[in-house]
């Protein structure tokens, strides 16, 4: 089976672009069922998830093609509203296709979401959003199956009990094109929420953010347009963190500060000089990190979970001992018991995780356990002592686009085998 293999030891040095965020494609892969016409994606993301969208898409009877970075989806013909099993279990989070799903065909045919490796992704708030606006779901042997008895969702007011980021993205779209206007109370902020806002309104969508308010009235029909996808900040977490445990010194560009406003000031707090420009920010890293003293991961504009994973790598070879606390996912540590073997000190007991800095990582044979997960390892390895074999690329290839590429270009010693 392919693997990474990577040698430890080289500064990272350099100037990378950030690519499309794969949390803000998949939601607008989704909502390119609603226009008439043919939408074009630029910035979109080269990932594994992003295929899997496509075979979705296509499998509803839409016309999709990519080139290079750009996908155009044509939902004229799409009339079978159906996802397949296979085609659910290889992607959980194509759960975010039942609300345009149900808007567009009037009902919905989806095998239920399985857990993943962060624990039960429950799908309640959907669920209960959906029944709010006039679906009627039935949930019998695994499998989902949903009807929109008026032909279209009927506009209310819908209050999350927790800031759900998938089921604000699956709310939104099902209710552009409902009847009259809804309302979701304690609604996501995440930035990714904003990209899909801003696609549906330039398709016609009558929506309005107010911090944890989205308001939608909603509209008989969308037509397709032009959108490019937002930079990935997870993505540019990820390679902050690298430069930042090699000792190095970089630039990020085709980003956005604002989106990472929570995380940079961590890199500071490390002991690296970090630098804001409106579409890019550069870090120099010290010789030797200092540790987190504190860090919990919540909502947006709090911590994002998702950049946790390779920020606790980089603290595995901090002075001093770093704490996290995970407020979002039940078991998002699984990858620190690989990160354990290649030497890192780190206790966990349930969302809290101990990492005591260590001198030392060295090179091992590791597993991705996760998508965070997996890059984590991908950080370790980069600052440890010798070669690494990181093996469960499917994971990495979900979610970072062109990977080795872009830390060869920093300058590491990386190669996929096998
Ligand atoms: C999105 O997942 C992201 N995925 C995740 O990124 C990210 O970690 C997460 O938001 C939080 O920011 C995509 O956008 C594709 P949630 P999502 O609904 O929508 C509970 C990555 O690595 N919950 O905000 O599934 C749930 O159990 C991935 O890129 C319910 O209880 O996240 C969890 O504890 C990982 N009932 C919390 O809310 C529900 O109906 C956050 O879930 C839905 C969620």
């Amino acid at each position: 089976m392919p693997h990474l293999l990577i040698e430890g030891g080289h500064r990272l040095t350099g100037t990378v672009p950030a690519h499309g965020a794969k949390n803000a494609v998949l939601p607008l892969l989704a909502a390119t069922l609603l226009p008439c016409g043919e939408s074009v994606l630029h910035n979109a993301p080269r990932l594994s998830d992003v295929n899997g969208c496509l075979d979705i898409l296509r499998q509803f009877g839409c016309r999709c093609a990519v080139d290079g970075r750009t996908v155009t989806v044509c939902a004229d013909a799409a009339d079978h509203p159906v996802i397949s099993d296979d085609l659910m279990r290889k992607m959980r989070s194509s759960i975010v296709f039942l609300g345009a799903m149900m808007a567009r065909f009037g009902e919905a045919h989806l095998s239920y979401p399985g857990g993943c490796e962060l624990g039960p992704r429950p799908i309640d708030l959907h669920l209960a959003g959906f029944r709010q606006l006039g679906a009627e779901i039935r949930e019998e042997r695994g499998q989902l199956h949903a009807f929109l008895p008026h032909g279209r969702f009927i506009g209310n007011t819908v209050s999350l009990s927790f800031p759900s980021v998938g089921a604000t993205e699956n709310l939104l779209l099902a209710a552009v094109t409902a009847e009259g206007t809804t309302t979701i109370l304690n609604a996501a902020r995440e930035p990714e929420i904003a990209d899909l806002a801003a696609y549906l309104t330039a398709c016609g969508a009558r929506i309005v953010l107010d911090d944890g308010t989205v308001t939608v009235e909603g509209v008989r029909q969308l037509t397709a347009c032009e959108h490019t996808v937002m930079p990935d900040r997870i993505e540019v977490a990820t390679y902050l963190a690298a430069v930042a445990v090699t000792g190095g010194e970089a630039e990020l560009t085709s980003m956005c500060p604002a989106h990472v406003a929570t995380i940079l000031p961590v890199f500071s707090e490390m002991g690296c000089r970090v630098r804001e420009y409106p579409d890019r920010v550069t870090l120099v890293a010290p010789g030797k990190l200092r540790r987190i003293p504190f860090l919990r991961t919540m909502p947006y504009p709090g911590f994002p979970t998702d950049a946790a994973a390779p920020l606790l790598a980089a603290s595995t070879l901090a002075e001093g001992t770093s704490v996290f606390v995970e407020s979002i996912f039940e078991s998002r540590y699984k990858y620190t018991g690989e990160l354990a073997r290649m030497g890192a000190r780190i206790k966990t007991e349930g969302r809290v995780a101990v990492v005591e800095g260590v001198p030392a990582l060295s090179g091992a044979a590791v597993h991705c356990t996760d998508l965070r997960g997996g890059a984590a390892l991908v950080v370790a390895a980069l600052a440890a002592d010798g070669v690494t074999a990181i093996h469960q690329l499917s994971h990495l290839d979900r979610g970072y686009d062109s990977l080795e590429q872009t830390l060869t270009i920093l300058g590491a010693d990386i190669r996929r085998v096998g």
